[in-house]
C-alpha cells in the first residue's frame, strides 16, 4: 500500500529511523533548484527540549559554530529551524548506519570488523573531528569546538564506505541542561574523558580521549569504564585506569595497543597533542598491517553486513508517494542560523518543489502536474540523480583522500 511522505517545511520525511532521549529522527528528501534529490536526516526535537528556552538557545549558539564545518568526515547541517511549534535540525542524510549498531550486528552475526576496518574508520573520524578542533571563523578566531560525545552512535558509516561523525554542538547544550536538573549527565558518561567526568574546562584532547575509549571497546569487544551505575561509572571514568587492551584481548596487535594507550592517558598532556596525530598514529598502522586497505573493503563490508536491511530500506522508500499538494502556501519555518549562514548556505536552494524533473518515458513534465510520484520513480527518473558529493575516495599518497 502506498505511503504519503509527510510534508514539513522544505522537506518530505519518509520513515521515522531512530527515536531518542533527546529527538526523532527522520529521513527525507528535498530539491534543489535544478531539480536534483537531495536526502536529507530530519533532527526533530523532543517536546520537552523545545520548551526548554535555555537549552534552544544553547543549540542556536553551538550550531552557529557547527554549521560551517565543511569536511567529507563530517555530517552537514543544513539548518536549524524552528516550524510550526518544532525544532528541526536539517543535515545531510548518511545512507547506512552508525557504528554502534554495526559493531552490534557484526557481534550477533560473527562477521564482525577487524583491525584494519577499526584503524580505517576512526583514521577518518578523526580527520573529520581534527577539522572541527581547528575550525576558524572568517577573521580567523579560533571556533574553539569540542565534540563532547563522540561516541560509536555518533560515528556514520555509509554503505559506500563514508565515515562521518555527527552531533557535534549538541553535548554543550545538553550539558548544562541535565547538569542543572540532576547533576549528572544521564547515560553519555561510558565515551567521557576524566576532566568531562569532574566537570574541568575541556579542550580538543578530551576528545582523543573519548576516541581512545571507543577504539578501545571496538578492539577488546568491552567498554573501558564499566560500573553498576551512573555514579559508579563517573568515579571509574575519573580514575581512568582501565584493563589494558591486551589483558583483554590477548590477539590485539600490540601497536593498535599502544595507541589505544596513549589516547586515554590519564594526563591530557601523554595523550596524542590532537585528533590529527592520533589520526597518524592509525594510518601508520594501518599502512603496516594492511598496506592495501581501502575504503572500498568498508563499503564491501558494510554492504554484506547490513543486505537484508538494504534490501527492506530500498522497499519500504519504494511505496513512499510525494504528498506535494498544490495551492498551500509554503511555510519554511524561522531558520535560527540564517544570519551565521549567510544567503549561499545550503538549504537556500532547497524546495519542496521538484520543478525541474524528466520523469522517466514521460518527457519533459513538471511535479506540479503530475498526480503522484512515487520514490522509485524519483530515483529512477532520468535526470534526478543525486549528485557527486565531494568525499573521499580510496586512500591515496597525495593527501586528498582517506588515510
Ligand atoms: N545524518 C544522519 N544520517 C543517517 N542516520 C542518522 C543521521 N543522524 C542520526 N542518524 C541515526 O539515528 C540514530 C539516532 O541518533 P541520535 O543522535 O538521536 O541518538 P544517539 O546518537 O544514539 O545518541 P546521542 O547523539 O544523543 O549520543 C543514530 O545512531 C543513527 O543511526
Ligand atoms: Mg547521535
Amino acid at each position: 500500500m502506498a505511503r504519503r511522505t509527510t510534508r514539513l517545511g522544505r522537506y518530505h520525511l519518509t520513515n521515522r529511523i531512530a527515536y531518542g532521549g533527546m529527538a526523532e529522527i527522520f529521513r527525507g528528501f528535498t530539491f534543489d533548484e535544478e531539480g536534483y534529490r537531495h536526502d536529507v536526516a530530519i533532527k526533530k526535537l523532543l517536546p520537552d527540549y523545545v520548551e526548554d528556552a535555555n537549552f534552544v538557545a544553547m543549540l542556536e549558539d553551538e550550531y552557529r559554530l557547527v554549521s560551517r564545518l565543511r569536511h567529507p568526515n563530517v555530517a552537514k547541517v543544513y539548518e536549524l529551524v524552528q516550524l510550526q511549534g518544532h525544532i528541526l535540525i536539517a543535515m545531510e542524510y548518511v545512507d547506512g548506519r552508525d557504528l554502534r549498531t554495526t559493531v552490534q550486528k557484526g557481534h550477533k552475526t560473527r562477521f564482525g570488523l577487524s583491525y584494519a576496518d577499526v584503524a580505517y574508520i576512526m583514521a577518518c573520524a578523526m580527520d573529520g573531528l581534527h577539522h572541527a578542533h581547528v575550525a576558524v571563523d572568517e577573521d580567523g578566531t579560533d571556533l574553539g569546538v569540542v565534540h563532547r560525545d563522540f561516541s560509536p552512535s555518533n560515528v556514520l558509516l555509509g554503505y559506500d564506505g563514508a565515515v562521518k561523525i555527527c552531533d557535534f554542538g549538541i553535548a554543550k547544550a545538553r550539558r548544562n541542561r541535565i547538569e542543572t536538573k540532576t547533576g549528572v549527565i544521564k547515560g553519555k558518561v561510558r565515551y567521557m574523558s576524566p576532566e568531562q567526568a569532574f566537570g574541568h574546562r575541556l579542550d580538543r584532547r578530551s576528545d582523543v580521549f573519548s576516541a581512545g575509549s571507543v577504539l578501545y571497546e571496538l578492539c577488546t569487544g568491552h567498554p573501558p569504564f564499566q560500573a553498576a551505575n551512573e555514579i559508579d561509572l563517573i568515579f571509574r571514568v575519573r580514575e581512568a585506569n582501565p584493563v589494558p587492551p591486551r589483558q583483554r584481548n590477548p590477539h590485539l596487535p600490540p601497536a593498535l595497543a599502544r595507541i589505544i594507550e596513549r589516547s586515554m592517558a590519564r594526563e591530557r598532556s601523554e595523550r596524542y597533542p590532537s585528533a590529527l596525530a592520533l589520526r597518524d598514529a592509525l594510518v601508520g598502522f594501518l599502512k603496516r598491517h594492511e598496506p592495501s586497505y581501502r575504503r572500498s573493503r568498508l563499503a564491501r563490508y558494510m554492504k554484506r553486513l547490513w543486505a537484508p536491511e538494504i534490501e527492506a530500506d530500498l522497499r519500504l522508500l519504494e511505496d513512499y508517494v510525494l504528498d506535494l499538494p498544490t495551492g498551500v502556501p509554503d511555510d519554511f519555518g524561522r531558520n535560527l542560523l540564517a544570519d551565521a549562514m549567510g544567503p549561499d548556505a545550503p538549504y537556500a536552494r532547497f524546495s519542496p518543489r521538484p520543478t525541474r524533473i524528466t520523469r522517466a518515458g514521460s518527457g519533459q513534465a513538471s511535479a506540479e502536474f503530475a498526480p503522484e510520484i512515487t520514490w522509485g520513480e524519483l530515483t529512477a527518473g532520468k535526470t534526478v540523480v543525486t549528485p557527486p558529493r565531494p568525499d573521499f575516495d580510496d586512500p591515496t599518497e597525495d593527501g586528498t583522500g582517506g588515510p
